[in-house]
């Protein structure tokens, strides 16, 4: 073993179903894009619906596809579309497709008319994140266009929504008119006759801390991984949570240098005395951030430490003292923090991002090992368990 992420799949259940607890009436999406934020999609994606997610989320179509090759049948959203995407496959598919402008709807319109079948579609309004989602000033001609193709057979306008840009900042000046403006949209919407089965605008954040936000439907990612959005308000523990992702290595070298002895590229890290440094074989190939040289702890021979030197493609160093340790030993780089370990919240804190990246970024090469819930049905063998090619 190199290096392996361990996925507690108990974890996802129990926090979908810690999600669904908090949100009474309201449905939950779990987001599980990117390939469940780096926990691996297929197997994520069960443990979801075994915890009670009516819903999942993908960004592109390939990832919903491939949700439905692993044997998914249950509702699926997918909301980031370019020009010339696969439509009709995702039509064919039974997938619910947003639109967040006229393009699209038109694109739609083909796809339903070349599938035989009316398109399952969600209209996305820019309420204020400035992403993606139609401005106030087009929603209008959009709602037009999804009522015209919905009276020719060709979509069925099930869903409303929108996606916040500060929900993590409570109290932040863009919240309350986000809410207003997407309670205005609605409220158009409706008036020209469109009957939503959800409405929808709660991420992770809004999910835990904003009930007025929860509508009909939540889209939780973050938290269905057991980590937490609002780290300055609330560690997982606090919101019933429970990190599913333990990342671990090998110790592939141990030896004894002499002061002054360099270490890594740019000797950015010289040993101040005597010292046992020790060979941790994952680098920014496998996702490690190269921000994390000389800065990022693990635990490793029994204590946290801070990685010497920079972070190489394949590798880094740890500089642990007079402390034994032999090749093969493990090492934790983050996981739930229960064993004395860092968790990705402390390396998002020491690397200056947010655990969303430092999990989501972990790359092909390391393999997902999974235990608990569908673990003997998971994709264990790490190049890609999305069932999409590895890229
Ligand atoms: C549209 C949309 N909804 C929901 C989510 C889930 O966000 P979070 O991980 O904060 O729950 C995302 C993630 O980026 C998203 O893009």
């Amino acid at each position: 073993m190199r290096a392996q992420a361990r996925i507690d799949l108990d974890a996802i259940v129990d926090n979908i179903a810690a999600v669904r607890a908090r949100v009474g009436s309201a449905a939950v999406m779990a987001v599980v894009k990117s390939n469940a934020y780096g926990h691996g999609m297929v197997p994520c994606a069960r443990a979801a619906r075994s915890g009670g997610a009516q819903w999942l989320g993908t960004a592109v179509v390939e990832e919903a596809l491939a949700l439905r090759a692993a044997g998914d049948t249950g509702r699926v959203l997918t909301w980031l579309w370019a020009p010339g995407d696969r439509f009709e496959d995702a039509v064919r598919a039974d997938v619910d497709i947003s639109v967040s402008g006229e393009w699209a709807m038109d694109e739609v319109v083909a796809a339903a008319r070349a599938a035989g079948r009316p398109a399952r579609v969600h209209l996305k309004a820019d309420t204020g994140l400035g992403r993606n989602g139609c401005t106030p000033g087009q929603w209008p001609s959009l709602v037009d266009a999804a009522l015209k193709a919905q009276a020719d057979g060709l979509a069925d306008v099930v869903g409303l929504w929108s996606h916040f840009a500060c929900a993590d900042e409570p109290g932040h000046p863009s919240i309350a008119p986000q809410l207003a403006e997407f309670r205005a949209m609605v409220g158009y919407a409706e008036d020209c006759g469109v009957t939503p089965e959800v409405r929808h605008m709660a991420n992770s954040p809004a999910t835990l801390l904003m009930p007025e936000a929860h509508f009909d439907l939540v889209r939780v990612g973050l938290a269905g991984y057991g980590l937490s959005p609002v780290p300055d308000i609330g560690g997982p523990a606090d919101f019933g949570l429970r990190p599913a992702m333990t990342l671990v290595a090998s110790l592939a070298n141990v030896k004894r240098v002499p002061a002054g002895h360099g270490v890594s590229y740019g000797h950015a890290w010289i040993a101040p005395r005597e010292t046992t440094l020790a060979l941790v074989p994952t680098g920014y190939a496998d996702g490690i951030p190269r921000h994390a040289s000389n800065v990022a702890p693990v635990l490793v021979a029994g204590r946290v430490r801070t990685i010497a030197g920079r972070v190489a493609m394949d590798q880094f160093v740890v500089d642990l003292g007079d402390d034994e340790a032999e090749v093969g030993d493990e090492v934790i780089l983050f996981g739930p923090g229960d064993r004395g370990e860092p968790t990705a919240e402390d390396w998002a804190v020491a690397v200056g991002t947010i655990s969303y990246e430092i999990v989501t970024r972990l790359g092909a090469r390391v393999p997902r090992v999974y235990s608990g819930a569908d673990a003997s049905e998971a994709d264990a063998t790490g190049t890609d368990a999305t069932g999409t090619d590895a890229t």
